[in-house]
């Protein structure tokens, strides 16, 4: 296909050869088939912010560090150089998460380069070298539905042992390559110790894998793993290969009000949020 304008500099520099088909067009970005040499690979060009909520890119982007403090001061205030930085940040935020998740054994496209907007990164295949689909494309039998849910628990597991949380994991961001489960799409993955909404983010992205496996296999539904793995994290138990019970006995402790607080704070943020989204819709 003829190659679209935001391609363009990495062919310039000969980052690739040809562009293949456009993939999709997400909410965030565009993402292509590419050619370099014989390999064929994914580019992901990131659209503008304009659809992004300021509330949810508030969450996510708390104590995310900048490179300095006048960044850091353009950012808070809103400026244009405030907003480029932020969006650069944001865009850069994926690569740094799929290098450091890599890293820690989590299976996600190999990272390959990150040039002008556009990350560039392995192509996820099924088992006949087409472009793998969505978890949310394919129908599981309960058997396969609990194998893929045990293999993406300890998936979440590792990614908290690396301090790392996704914040939007679900059968759309996962992916089924051939030889099993990969996550995908991680702009918003947040700094498990930094962030005062980590609980509430880690709790969702559990969730969510729970209700969508537990339409295969219901008992599922009746596991708690999100709320055993944050007990295990917070008290530095946690570690990259846990044996978890799905099984969670919530103590009687005081209550800890400033939490509770912060849950109702974020309910109502997201429902502003909601709001927000719906009064833009055409
Ligand atoms: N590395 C990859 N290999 C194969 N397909 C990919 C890869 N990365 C992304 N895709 C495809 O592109 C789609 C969009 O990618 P991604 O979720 O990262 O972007 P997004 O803009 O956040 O999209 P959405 O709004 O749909 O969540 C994915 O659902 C998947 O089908
Ligand atoms: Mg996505």
């Amino acid at each position: 296909m003829k190659v679209p304008e935001r391609l363009r500099p990495l062919l310039e520099e000969g980052l690739i050869d040809s562009v293949v088909r456009q993939l999709m067009s997400g909410k965030e970005a565009m993402v292509y088939v590419v050619r370099c040499g014989a390999e064929t690979r994914c580019a992901k060009v990131y659209k503008e912010a304009t659809q992004r909520s300021f509330c949810q890119d508030a969450d996510y982007t708390e104590n995310r560090k900048v490179k300095n403090s006048r960044q850091a001061r353009a950012m808070a205030k809103g400026t244009r150089f405030g907003r480029e930085a932020q969006e650069a940040a944001w865009q850069s935020a994926e690569v740094d998460a799929l290098y450091r998740l890599a890293a820690a054994g989590v299976r996600v496209p190999k990272p390959i380069n990150f040039h002008d907007g556009v990350l560039l990164m392995e192509l996820v295949v099924d088992a006949d070298g087409d472009a793998a689909p969505r978890l949310n494309d394919v129908a599981f039998s309960a058997d396969e539905a609990r194998t893929h849910h045990a293999t993406l628990i300890g998936e979440v597991v590792r990614m908290l042992a690396a301090g790392v949380i996704h914040g939007d994991l679900s059968e759309f961001n996962i992916l089924l390559a051939g030889d099993g489960p990969v996550i995908i799409d991680l702009p918003q993955a947040v700094d498990a110790a930094g962030n005062n909404h980590a609980q509430r983010m880690l709790l969702r992205d559990v969730d969510n894998l729970r209700n969508f496996f537990g339409r295969f296999a219901p008992e599922l539904l009746a596991t708690q793993y999100g709320a055993e793995i944050w007990s295990l994290y917070t008290r530095g138990l946690l570690q990259r290969e846990a044996v978890l019970t799905g099984r969670f006995d919530s103590v009687l402790a005081p209550v800890d009000v400033a939490s509770v607080l912060r849950v109702v704070d974020d309910a109502r943020a997201e429902e502003k949020a909601r709001l927000l989204r719906m009064q833009e819709l055409p």
